[in-house]
């Protein structure tokens, strides 16, 4: 089963018409958010908190967005074994919701080295060691390739453009 790598995208794309809610990449212009030193410093403070407190840190877009796309995998009929790749994993908080929700084969990645030891710690503090995580950046390429589903919460597109 190949599922479109842009679906969960579509479904939370900020859309100007109610009734079209794709998004495009003329949708958004310029963000902090978009730099990879952004996310190294950010999960470098949140992986100190971490180890200080257990605190994970910021759920982006808040729990309900979790659900959201949850209930979309359901809708979508996204076998419990199936392959799934969270790209831009962050502090792994996504991919403990999902083996909650039963995934069982699940694999996050990310570019900044501390979101992906802050996802490692989250993941183990929670007894789900066998998720790997690993340090990688997203090109178009890789999106679907070897994987039922891909979901994708954020994306910094900067550089997959060239
Ligand atoms: C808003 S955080 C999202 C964290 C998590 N997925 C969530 O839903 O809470 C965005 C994450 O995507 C990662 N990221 C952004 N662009 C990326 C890319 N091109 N390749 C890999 N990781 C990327 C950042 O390092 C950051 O950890």
């Amino acid at each position: 089963m190949e599922v479109p790598t842009d679906s969960v995208e579509q479904k939370s794309g900020n859309a100007s018409d109610p009734g079209d809610d794709r998004c495009s990449d003329n949708d958004f212009g310029p963000s902090i958010l978009g730099t990879k030193e952004y996310w190294e410093e950010a999960y470098q403070r949140e992986l100190e908190t971490f180890t200080d407190i257990g605190d994970v840190g910021e759920i982006w877009f808040g729990e309900e967005s979790m659900s959201r796309v949850l209930r979309w995998m359901d809708k979508a009929k996204i076998p419990e074994d199936a392959s799934v790749l969270d790209i831009g994993t962050g502090n792994g908080a996504f991919l403990v919701e999902l083996a909650k929700h039963g995934y069982s084969n699940l694999t996050g990645i990310d570019y900044s080295p501390a979101s992906v030891e802050l996802s490692r710690n989250v993941l183990k503090a929670e007894d789900l060691t066998d998720v790997p995580v690993k340090l990688f950046m997203q090109t178009r390429r890789i999106a679907g390739a070897g994987v039922h589903c891909v979901v994708q919460r954020f994306l910094h597109r900067a550089e997959l453009k060239s």
